[in-house]
């Protein structure tokens, strides 16, 4: 039967553990080409750097074969084409469909569609189950464990689809959530009241000095200008929260500072060549993610 990761809660606690170590053991053993003779369409109907890219050398690596896109004007989609025509079509020609879409709900709906796996690379500011799983891996390589961290998520928490899924994907792990945002942007009330529902404790404040020392990871996010409908709204808040070196003075021995990427001013450049910046590692870690997604989804590597 076939199995896709539209949302991080498709995959259950067993399931992010086991793909935590398949990650681990292509991270010790990059070539594995367990995808020889298949072919991945990838198809980007939204920017993307990190995702694209790090799903194309996965595939890669793996011996896999790609299809896809990263600009609709390139496709018939630009004459008209719809997406239930276009997703149709595409799963004649491939063995799995990695999608990131500007709406909240296209992935699911591709799933629904297509006969093939689908992983969700980003919907609107719903999902980024991808993303999780790359930052749980680097949770854990950094502390050691995913359980009892404590944890102050940074900026835009209202748009911020890594904010959302990774929320979800903590649950499972005694976490303790800190939500920096200012108003405008706080973490919808649908996340908070599945920490609730769950009797996981959170700390909501626009103050990142009150917390940052007590934190062992500190999840910093950009302000996602794309999802604003009032440009005005998104001059206000653009630069509420810029991490700067001299903030991390006081902090614990283990913290470390993921960002999903890409920055705009969020994290002042200074903290680049601080030993706790882990974002660049981060982005390293999502290969072997990425690898270890499409290996279980495909059922060629379990
Ligand atoms: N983290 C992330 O999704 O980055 P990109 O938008 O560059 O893919």
């Amino acid at each position: 039967m076939k199995k896709s990761l539209v949302s991080i809660n498709d995959f259950s606690k067993d399931e992010i553990r086991h793909i935590l170590e398949l990650a681990a053991d292509f991270e010790a053993e990059p070539a594995q080409r367990f995808l020889l003779g298949k072919v991945i369409a990838c198809l980007f109907f939204e920017p993307s750097t990190r995702t694209r890219l790090s799903f194309e050398s996965a595939i890669n690596r793996l011996g896999g074969r790609i299809i896809g896109f990263s600009d609709t004007n390139s496709t018939s989609t630009a004459k008209g084409e719809t997406f239930h025509d276009t997703i149709s079509t595409i799963s004649n020609y491939s063995d799995l469909i990695v999608m990131r879409h500007p709406l909240e709900g296209a992935a699911r709906y591709a799933s629904e569609i297509s006969r093939l796996p689908v992983v969700n690379a980003g919907d609107g500011a719903n999902q980024h189950p991808s993303q999780t799983l790359l930052d749980l891996y680097s949770i854990l390589k950094t502390q050691g464990s995913l359980d009892g961290i404590n944890i102050m998520m940074v900026g835009d928490l209202k748009y911020g689809r890594t904010v959302h899924s990774l929320l979800q994907a903590l649950s499972h792990f005694k976490t303790t959530f800190t939500f920096v945002s200012p108003k405008e942007l706080r973490i919808p009330d649908e996340y908070k009241q599945y920490l609730f529902d769950r009797g996981i404790p959170y700390t909501e404040t626009e103050a990142i000095e009150e917390h940052i020392d007590h934190a062992d990871i500190i999840y910093m996010t950009r302000v996602q200008r794309e999802r604003f409908i009032d440009p005005m709204e998104y001059e206000r808040v653009k630069n509420a929260y810029i991490l700067r070196n001299a903030m991390l003075a006081g902090t614990k021995e283990n913290t470390r500072i993921l960002h999903p990427l890409p920055r705009v001013n969020e994290i002042d450049t200074d903290v680049d060549s601080n030993p706790k910046a882990y974002y660049f590692q981060q982005t390293e870690n999502g290969v072997y993610v990425r690898m270890a997604i499409i290996s279980y989804l495909l059922n060629v590597k379990q």
